[in-house]
């Protein structure tokens, strides 16, 4: 039989080849489409960012103003659906209720599913992109009672997600320019990583030939798991519980340091960047921005804020090269914005999108695709007999 390489977490397996997104730990690089990440963000909005990654190239502005009123004629989600939320229980996760809604979307949009056919593609990726943001803020108004609001096609992305979230039929949300601001930015340096968890999925889902909608949802499922999109959560939670235990900054930091105590700082260290994590430095500066401006009365900015300084000191950190990530800080501007914790991973996801999609049309078009099939090193029973239930003990 043929020798089968094990690597297993597929550590230093490549899957494929991509021209998509530049990575480089060792000196901070993250590009898209060759793109420096500090450009895109200084200079884009969120929607020419996807444009970007799914087709190579930024758009010119006939593209630009296309794909938009592609996106935006596909903001609504059928009104049928609206009744699977009734079912949901209220207390569901939301990126539970985001993997199966999307899911859902290839009953509702039979018209879209072939995954060879282009036009097909096309209007399944501005559906994608559209109904995320309205799917997300209906899971969250179903958490917290309120009715659904319907998307304002004036607004632009980061408004009219705000705007779903936070608006009522009573009140209307007056946007913060600030706050859209912050979350463009937030929404652009998650919108790719190349081959983490959830790409990988899709791709390895989308390899089936399987329509782009399964293969997303397939997605949202792998972001969920705390390894991979919970990070952030589970920072805000680690900032609470120092809150709760008296802001004792240095207690924690201490126990992280220990090398009896398995604890780690959440939010702190990266697999890949070792040097700083480009994304972490995009999102501290609106982080910085967003907390002077709102001087919000919440123990936790303290917290937050004290701890970065105390570890960026700390020779332990300086030494392990541990910086805070992107999670430290979008966990903290999530909280500025008022976004419920168990949405961070939602925002990621609505994020993501773009990538996965990108990745997903890489791989269709791509010649040397074959199905995904891993082999594996068997480590079972040799052959044995089989013994019938009155002799087995
Ligand atoms: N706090 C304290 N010590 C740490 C931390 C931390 N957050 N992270 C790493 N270390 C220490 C670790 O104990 C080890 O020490 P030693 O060499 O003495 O055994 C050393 O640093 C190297 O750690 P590692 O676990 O071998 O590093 P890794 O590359 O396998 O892990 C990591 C990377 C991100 C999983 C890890 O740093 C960590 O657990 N961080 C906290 C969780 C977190 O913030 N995750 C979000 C990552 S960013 C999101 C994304 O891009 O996916």
């Amino acid at each position: 039989s043929k020798l089968i390489t094990l690597d297993e977490g597929f550590v230093n397996t490549g899957s494929t080849r991509s021209a998509i997104t530049f990575l480089d730990g060792e000196n901070g690089i993250l590009r898209y489409r060759g793109y420096p990440i500090e450009q895109l963000a200084a200079n884009c909005d969120f929607i020419e960012t996807s444009y970007l990654l799914i087709y190579g190239e930024l758009p010119t502005a006939a593209q630009a103003a296309e794909f938009r009123a592609g996106i935006r004629d596909h903001t609504m989600i059928h009104e049928d659906m609206k009744s699977f939320y009734s079912g949901f229980p209220r207390d569901a996760h939301p990126m539970s209720i985001l993997s199966s809604v999307v899911g859902a979307l290839a009953m509702f949009y039979q018209d879209s599913l072939d995954p060879n056919d282009p036009k097909q593609v096309e209007i399944s990726l501005y559906r994608l992109l559209a109904k995320l943001p309205t799917i997300a803020s209906y899971s969250y108004k179903k958490s917290v009672g309120q009715p659904f609001m319907y998307p304002n096609n004036d607004l632009g992305y980061c408004e009219n997600f705000l705007h779903m979230m936070f608006a009522t039929p009573a009140r209307d949300y007056i946007v913060d320019p600030d706050f859209t601001d912050a979350l463009r930015l937030l929404l652009i340096v998650h919108a790719d990583h190349e081959q983490n968890c959830s790409t990988s999925t899709v791709r390895m889902v989308g390899s089936s030939n399987t329509n782009l909608f399964a293969a997303i949802s397939a997605g949202i499922s792998a972001l969920w798991g705390p390894l991979h999109g919970g990070a952030n959560e589970a920072c805000v939670n680690m900032l609470d519980e120092i809150v709760r235990d008296g802001g004792n900054v240095k207690k924690y930091v201490e126990r992280a340091k220990d090398k009896d105590d398995d604890y780690r700082l959440m939010g702190f260290g990266h697999r890949v960047y070792k040097s700083f994590d480009p994304r972490a430095t995009i999102i501290k500066a609106s982080c910085d921005k967003l907390l002077k401006k709102l001087n919000l009365d919440d123990p936790l900015f303290e917290v937050a804020q004290e701890l970065a300084d105390v570890a960026l000191r700390d020779d332990y950190f300086i030494e392990k090269k541990l910086y805070p990530n992107v999670d430290f800080y979008s966990g903290v501007i999530y909280r500025a914005l008022g976004i419920p914790i168990q949405m961070f991973t939602v925002l990621f996801a609505i994020g993501r999108l773009p990538g996965w999609i990108s990745h997903w049309i890489e791989m269709h078009n791509n010649p040397a695709t074959r199905i995904n099939r891993p082999r594996q090193i068997y480590t079972g029973a040799t052959e044995r007999t089989f013994v019938p239930i009155d002799q087995r003990g």
